[in-house]
């Protein structure tokens, strides 16, 4: 449990996490609402796994809604509505990427810019209005999901690790623009998680990658739930402009 007060967990700090119909989001969601947020669940879609962990948490603890985040114009309009329909946001994560594979020298132009769209431009300009409410409030906190691929490298992945590598700069230098208002700013970096996005890995694969990292196994999806969680804790009040990796070792 984070050291939320009283008032916040009567009415619970309100927290958006992107991507939150599945995998690590879904994850995020139902820890964050564990913990005493009140969490707005964004993705295209819901999902059964979603609907369970709402029905879980509670009334009023997780609310999805549902969101094109490749739709730029209209972010301005959905921060608006998370805020008419559920009061000031405390606390973003950007979570919600594609995670396309291809080698850049076939991969289509159109794909190299759905990646570049989907997971730098939108967090971006998510984050740009969500933040504006926390700068007033004199407090808040975004937690921005990149991955350690930004730092290794992996074949047939540039385009994303360019995406991901994107977040890392922007949580730096974002963090030295709105600390002054009390907003931290950080990253995650997980490694290799079974999610719906790394289905295509096969088992000798993922044998390979939990055998190279120093615990031998892999993360998982509730290892980088508590670290956002974390992050979103008074606990992490001093601690902005990082970046946590969560990879059982496999960068050690
Ligand atoms: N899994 C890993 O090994 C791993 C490792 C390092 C970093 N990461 C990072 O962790 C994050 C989550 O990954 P994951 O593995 O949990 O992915 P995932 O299982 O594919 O889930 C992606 C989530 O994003 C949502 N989403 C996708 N496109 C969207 C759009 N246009 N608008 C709104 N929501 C959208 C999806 O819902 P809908 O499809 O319904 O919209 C879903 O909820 C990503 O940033 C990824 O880069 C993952």
């Amino acid at each position: 449990m984070s050291d939320v007060s009283k008032d916040d967990l009567k009415t619970g700090r309100l927290v958006v996490v992107t991507g939150a119909s599945r995998g690590l989001g879904l994850s995020m969601a139902q820890t964050l609402a564990g913990d005493g947020f009140r969490v707005v669940a964004l993705a295209r879609r819901p999902s059964e796994a979603l609907e369970a962990a709402q029905n879980a948490a509670g009334p009023g603890r997780i609310a999805f809604m549902a969101a094109d985040l490749g739709e730029i114009d209209a972010l301005q309009p959905l921060a608006q509505k998370i805020r008419a329909a559920h009061g000031p946001v405390y606390g973003l994560v950007n979570n919600a990427a594609l995670g396309t594979p291809g080698l850049l020298t076939t991969m289509p132009a159109s794909k190299i810019a759905e990646l570049v769209h989907l997971n730098t431009l939108a967090p971006m300009v998510l984050t740009k209005y969500l933040a504006r409410g926390m700068m007033t409030a004199g407090a808040g906190r975004i937690v921005n999901v990149s991955s350690i691929i930004a730092f290794t490298g992996y074949n047939a992945l540039s385009v994303y690790a360019a995406t991901k590598a994107s977040m890392i700069g922007f949580t730096k230098s974002l963090a030295r623009e709105v600390g002054r208002l009390g907003v931290t700013v950080n990253a995650v970096a997980p490694g290799f998680i079974e999610t719906a996005m790394t289905g295509e890995m096969d088992e000798a694969e993922r044998g390979r990658v939990a055998n190279r990292s120093a615990l031998k196994r892999l993360a998982e999806p509730q290892d980088v739930a508590d670290a956002v969680a974390y992050l979103m804790s008074d606990r992490a009040r001093n601690v902005t402009g990082t970046v946590l990796t969560i990879d059982a070792g496999s960068t050690a």
